[in-house]
Order: C-alpha cells, then sequence, then structure tokens
C-alpha cells in the first residue's frame, strides 16, 4: 500500500472573552462603548450597524434617537451605517426571514470583516445576530448589549449563537466569542417580574454546580431579589456572569468539543419542555422545572442528601416558579413519555456519549451516562403531587 503523505501545521486563534459592566451606556458621556468600537480604527470611519429588539422602543419611544445621538457624538470615528428593529423572543429564531431580512441589511450598509454589528435585546436577538455577524462574510465583528436579566448573566456572556430549524433548538449555529460584551442594569429596569425571576434561576443553577457559598447567599437575599433590590440584582447578575465566564474560560473546552456540559444542569428536560409548549414555558421557567427533575433525580440515586434536596426545590418555589407542569407526563400514541425523548434530543444535539450533571451536593455536581426512565417517573410524579397539594405562584 502506497504510504499516505501528510502535512500538519498546529493553528492557534486566541480570543479575549470581555463582559463591561455600567450603566447608561448611550448617555454622552459614557464612552465605554465608543472606545470599543473605535480601538482598531485606522483611517476611516468605523463601520457600525445596529439590530435591535424592538420592546425596546415599546418602553422608551426616544430609544432610536439616543442611540443615533450617542453615535453622532463620535461621528468623525464611528459611521452609525444602519439601525432596524426585530421582536424579541423565540419566533426571532424559529422563522429565518428575519435572519435574511438581516442579512440584506448587513449587505446594503457594506459591512465588511472590520465593521461591527451591534445586538441590543434579549438572548434570542443576541442568539440570531450572533449568527448572522458569524456567518456574513465569515465573520463580521460582533458587539452584544445584553437587555434581559438572563442574557446579561448567562446566554448574553457565553460564546454560542444559533437559530432553531427542523423544529430543534439552536440546530443552526456557531461559537464564535464576541468582540465584547456590554452589561447595561438600567435595561433591566423594564422586564416583568416573570422575566426578571428567568435570569435568577440560571444563578441559582451556576451556583448548584459551582459554588455553594454562592447558593447560600442567593437563598439569605431571596426576598431582595423578589422585590428587585438594585444592589442585589447588580450583584447576582455579575456574579452569574462571572461564573459562566470562568466555566467557559477555565475548562479547557470554550467551543464544548467533549461530552461535559454542566452549564446545562436541568437542561435536557427545560429544551425538551420549551419545544413541547410551543415556546409558551420560557427558557427560565423550564429550567426550573428540570432542576427540580434532576435534583430530586440526584435525592433517589443516593447521592444528593434529602435536607439539601428540600432547600434547593424551596428556594426554586420562593424565587416564583413552579416545579412541574403537565407536559411532563405527556405520553406518546407508542405508550412512550415524550419528556423521556428529551435525553436522547439532548445526546444527539451535543454528540458524543450522553452526559448529564447531577448534584452530590449544593455546589458539587458529578457526570452521569445514563439516567434510568423508571426513577425520572417517580420524580416527576413526586413533583406532580407537590404542586397540586401547594398554592400556584403568579404565572
Ligand atoms: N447562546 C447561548 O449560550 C444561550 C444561553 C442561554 C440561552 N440562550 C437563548 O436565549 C433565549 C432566551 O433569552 P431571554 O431569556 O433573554 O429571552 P428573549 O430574548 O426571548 O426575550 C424575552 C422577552 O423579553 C423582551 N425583552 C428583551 N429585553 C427587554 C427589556 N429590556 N424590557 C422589556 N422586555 C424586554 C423580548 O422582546 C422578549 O419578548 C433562548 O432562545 C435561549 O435559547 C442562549
Ligand atoms: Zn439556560
Amino acid at each position: 500500500m502506497m504510504k499516505a503523505r501528510q502535512i500538519e501545521k498546529q493553528l492557534l486563534v486566541p480570543y479575549q472573552h470581555r463582559v463591561y459592566f455600567t450603566q447608561d451606556v448611550f448617555e454622552p458621556e459614557n464612552t465605554l462603548l465608543a472606545s470599543l468600537l473605535t480601538e482598531s480604527t485606522e483611517g476611516e470611519a468605523t463601520r457600525v450597524y445596529v439590530a435591535v429588539d424592538e420592546q425596546l422602543r415599546e418602553h422608551d419611544s426616544a430609544f432610536q434617537d439616543k442611540v443615533h445621538a450617542y453615535f453622532n457624538n463620535f461621528r468623525e470615528k464611528i459611521d452609525c451605517c444602519g439601525y432596524s428593529e426585530y421582536p424579541g423572543g423565540e419566533i426571532l429564531k424559529n422563522d429565518l426571514r428575519y435572519l435574511k431580512d438581516l442579512y440584506h441589511e448587513i449587505e446594503q450598509a457594506k459591512l465588511c470583516r472590520h465593521s461591527y454589528l451591534i445586538g441590543i435585546g434579549g438572548g434570542a436577538l443576541l442568539d440570531m445576530t450572533g449568527f448572522a455577524a458569524a456567518t456574513a462574510h465569515r465573520g463580521i465583528r460582533h458587539l452584544r448589549l445584553p437587555t434581559t436579566s438572563l442574557s446579561q448573566g448567562d446566554g448574553g456572556v457565553g460564546v454560542k449563537n444559533g437559530v432553531n430549524y427542523l423544529g430543534k433548538k439552536n440546530f443552526i449555529g456557531t461559537f464564535m466569542p464576541p468582540h465584547a460584551v456590554v452589561n447595561d442594569l438600567n435595561f433591566l429596569k423594564t422586564l416583568s417580574n416573570n422575566q426578571m425571576r428567568d435570569g435568577y434561576i440560571e444563578a441559582v443553577k451556576v451556583a448548584l454546580i459551582r459554588d455553594g457559598a454562592f447558593f447560600d447567599l442567593i437563598e439569605s437575599r431571596a426576598e431582595l431579589l423578589i422585590n428587585r433590590d438594585p444592589d442585589t440584582i447588580s450583584w447576582i447578575i455579575e456574579k452569574s456572569a462571572q461564573h459562566h465566564v470562568d466555566h467557559i474560560a477555565q475548562s479547557g473546552d470554550p467551543f464544548e468539543l467533549k461530552s461535559a456540559r454542566p452549564l446545562d444542569f436541568g437542561h435536557w428536560v427545560a429544551h425538551k419542555l420549551e419545544t413541547m409548549s410551543a415556546f409558551k414555558i420560557s427558557h427560565g421557567e423550564a429550567v426550573a422545572i428540570g432542576m427540580a427533575v434532576d435534583v430530586l433525580y440526584s435525592q433517589k440515586i443516593g447521592h444528593l442528601a434529602k435536607k439539601q434536596a428540600s432547600r434547593i426545590i424551596n428556594l426554586i418555589e420562593q424565587l416564583g416558579f413552579k416545579t412541574y407542569s403537565p407536559e411532563l407526563l405527556t405520553v406518546s400514541e407508542q405508550g412512550r413519555n415524550l419528556i423521556l425523548e428529551g435525553l436522547d434530543e439532548f445526546r444527539e444535539h451535543l454528540g458524543g456519549q450522553l452526559t448529564i450533571s447531577l448534584l452530590n451536593d449544593i455546589g458539587d455536581s458529578f457526570e452521569t451516562h445514563e439516567m434510568i426512565p423508571k426513577v425520572i417517573l417517580e420524580c416527576i410524579e413526586g413533583l406532580r403531587d407537590r404542586n397540586a397539594s401547594r398554592p400556584h405562584p403568579e404565572s
């Protein structure tokens, strides 16, 4: 047999992942955004296109004017060459017309690899605009301004983007660290209480898998969070973002090539629930239920102490979440519980061996490669009975 010849080189592409915390990002005296956009400007003004979640104008009719006025102050260095609005929420990732529209805008605005596409909105808008930026011209610089608690503490500070396709969440997407993330806490003021708590649950998640002391503090500050105390919100978002970024940077697997996904604790149930409910159940609400299932499962298989499991479920409920939804017991015509298909879909989406994170203790997770369907169903039935006997929180 002829010997194969080979050329082999290592390609190293360093990324700097930066997350800033500020307030009033579009006030003229706040130069953070302008400096991020001009740090590598040579000669001509940098071209910048802004894509915005339309809810921002719903809550502040002068929002677009503010953005234009801000960039106008720096017009010698920044050319704001376009602005468009998109609906927020999962519709934006489900209907690819919006993505196509944005590609057209990018082409019309003559953006290039040295230009910036700024996304301002919730996780859905950031995922869609991030995907457009990563793929148009094989990569335009992307700057993210997350405007929900969930995206400021979790989704928006990560390195993934994507849209839904073939009925599957994030079926099309890339790993592409943004140029920078700028968290302006003032955006959160217009969120409803239910939208606000969605960010809290991802903080609880990251505390459960990484940091028991953080969990204790969230537990002791739950009332402050429910009452939307600004300092406590600022604290939980920043701490959650810090943990997410630390995990991405320090786990040795920022682009998720291996099988372990601790940040997806509770998410195998959550993703399936979101799809089964046609996204009527929000991501945060689904994660709350998914974590409750995996917490009880961790207890039932003898890893997590009953006292700790109760503390976790109580905190989830205290923050206003339900820990059960009837979709959990939906059965197909063939008699199979549909939520269990979530396990197969999770494995299929991530590739490799099924790897689910469970808890030994609060702040201490471990990985399993097998979950026992009978035990999962017992956990779900336990949550059903618990929720039937307690008054429902507002939903
Ligand atoms: N890329 C990742 O790593 C990652 C991680 C977690 C979640 N996500 C994705 O993020 C999405 C969920 O993001 P989300 O929870 O931010 O919700 P979202 O983007 O769906 O927004 C929820 C709602 O809030 C509105 N909204 C946004 N900002 C607002 C503001 N300041 N005031 C009032 N309303 C506002 C939106 O218009 C929308 O109606 C999901 O698609 C999820 O898959 C991505
Ligand atoms: Zn999540």
